[in-house]
C-alpha cells in the first residue's frame, strides 16, 4: 500500500488528487485477502480502473484507491462458430480489440480505440458505432467490497441500458469487477450502419471490408473527432445524449428543422448532445485552462493548469444553455469523485 499518491497520471482529465491511499490490484486474490483483512474497513473506497470516464472534483481523496491492474486473456471456449474470451479487469481495452481482429474474431470491432481497461466497459456499457459491450457479454466476475465473497453477474443480472448498468445504478460502489467474459463469432456480418462509416470506407476506394479494415476505418473516424488523452485532457463525451418525449421533439423540429435524431421505443426519440451544445454555441470555446472540444461539442476538454472543479463548472453553464435554448437539461455520462 502506498500513501499520498497524486492521480493526475491515472484520470485521463489529467487533474491533481492526492489519494491518501493506494493499492494496486494485480491479482483477484489479493483483493480478497484485503477485505478480509479488514484493510477497507470504515474507508471510502474508489475503484480505479483506466480513469477515462472519471472527473475529480477535490484535490484530496480522502480514501483508499483500488487500481485494477490484473492481467490475463484466456479463451475459455472454442466452438465451431465461436470462441469465449475470460478477459482480467486490468487488461487494456483498446489492445484486446486490436488482439481480436487479427484473430479474426467479431463482435468488438465497432469498439476499437475506446480508452479505459476491461473491467470499467461493463459499468458504462461502453458502446461506440451501432455497437456496445452488452452485444458480446456473458458474464463477468465480481467480489463485494464488504465480504469480499466473488459473484458471477451474466448478462440479464446487469441491467445493460444506453451507458448504464447495475454497477452504475443499484450495486454502485458495492461491488469490483475483476474478470469479464465475452462471446466473440468466428463470422458475422460487419455493422456499418452508423453514421459516416460507410462515406469513410469509400472516399478510401474500399468496396467490401475485411475485419481489420473495418477496425482501422473505426479508429480513424474516431482520431478525426476525439482528442487523444495523451495530447488534451478530457474523458470522452462528457454527456450522455438526452432522451425524449415525441412530442417535444416534434415541437422542436418546428424551429430547428435540422435537429438530427434517433426513434427510441416507447414514443422517445433521442437527440445528439453534441449537435445541442453546438447549437448552443459551445462548440470550440475555451478559457486558459478548459474547453469544449472544436471537433465534437460532446467533449470538454482540460488544456493543462486547471482544475476538475473549472470542468464542474464550465458542464453547469452549458446544461443551462442548453435547457434555456432547448428546454432539454442534458446530463453528465462522466462520474464525478
Ligand atoms: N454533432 C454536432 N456537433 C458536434 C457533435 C456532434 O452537430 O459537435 C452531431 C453530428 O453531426 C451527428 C450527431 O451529432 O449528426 C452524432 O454525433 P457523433 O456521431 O459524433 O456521435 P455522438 O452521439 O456525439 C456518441 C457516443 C460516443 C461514440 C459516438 C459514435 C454518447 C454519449 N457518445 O457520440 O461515445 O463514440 O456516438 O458512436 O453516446 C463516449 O462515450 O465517450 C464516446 C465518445
Amino acid at each position: 500500500m502506498k500513501t499520498n499518491i497524486n492521480l493526475r497520471s491515472y484520470n485521463s482529465f489529467g487533474f491533481d488528487a492526492v489519494a491518501k491511499e493506494f493499492v494496486e490490484i494485480n491479482d483477484a486474490n489479493e483483493l480478497q485477502t484485503l477485505i478480509r483483512r479488514g484493510q477497507l474497513k470504515g474507508k471510502e473506497v474508489l475503484v480505479l480502473s483506466g480513469g477515462n470516464n472519471i472527473l475529480f472534483t477535490k484535490e484530496v481523496f480522502d480514501g483508499i484507491v483500488l487500481y485494477m491492474n490484473n492481467k490475463g486473456i484466456k479463451r475459455i471456449a472454442d466452438e465451431d462458430d465461436h470462441a469465449i474470451l475470460r478477459v482480467q479487469a486490468g487488461e487494456d481495452w483498446p489492445e484486446f480489440v486490436k488482439q481480436m481482429v487479427a484473430k479474426e474474431l467479431h463482435g468488438v470491432e465497432n469498439l476499437a480505440n475506446i480508452p479505459g481497461k476491461v473491467g470499467a466497459a461493463p459499468v458504462q456499457n461502453i458502446g461506440a458505432y451501432g455497437m456496445e459491450l452488452k452485444d458480446s457479454f456473458v458474464q463477468c466476475e465480481a467480489i463485494h467490497l464488504e465480504t469480499g465473497k466473488k459473484r458471477t453477474f451474466v448478462n440479464k443480472e446487469c441491467l445493460f441500458g444506453y451507458r448504464s448498468s447495475i454497477f452504475k445504478g443499484m450495486l454502485r460502489g458495492q461491488y469490483v469487477i475483476t474478470s469479464v467474459d465475452l462471446l466473440l463469432k468466428k463470422d458475422a456480418p460487419l455493422n456499418m450502419e452508423y453514421g459516416n462509416i460507410k462515406a469513410y470506407l469509400e472516399q478510401n476506394g474500399i468496396d467490401n471490408p475485411t475485419l481489420q479494415q473495418l477496425h482501422d476505418a473505426i479508429c480513424a473516424i474516431r482520431y478525426a473527432k476525439l482528442p487523444d488523452v495523451k495530447q488534451i485532457g478530457s474523458a470522452g463525451s462528457f454527456f450522455k445524449n438526452p432522451v425524449i418525449e415525441r412530442a417535444q421533439f416534434e415541437a422542436l423540429q418546428k424551429d430547428y428543422s435540422t435537429m438530427p435524431h434517433y426513434d427510441e421505443p416507447n414514443d422517445k426519440v433521442k437527440v445528439p448532445a453534441g449537435w445541442l451544445i453546438e447549437q448552443a454555441g459551445w462548440k470550440g470555446w475555451r478559457n486558459e485552462h478548459v474547453g469544449v472540444y472544436d471537433k465534437q461539442a460532446l467533449v470538454l476538454v482540460h488544456f493543462g493548469g486547471g482544475k476538475g472543479e473549472d470542468i464542474v463548472y464550465l458542464a453547469k453553464r452549458i446544461q443551462d444553455s442548453v435547457e434555456e435554448k432547448f428546454g432539454i437539461r442534458i446530463s453528465p455520462e462522466v462520474n464525478f469523485v
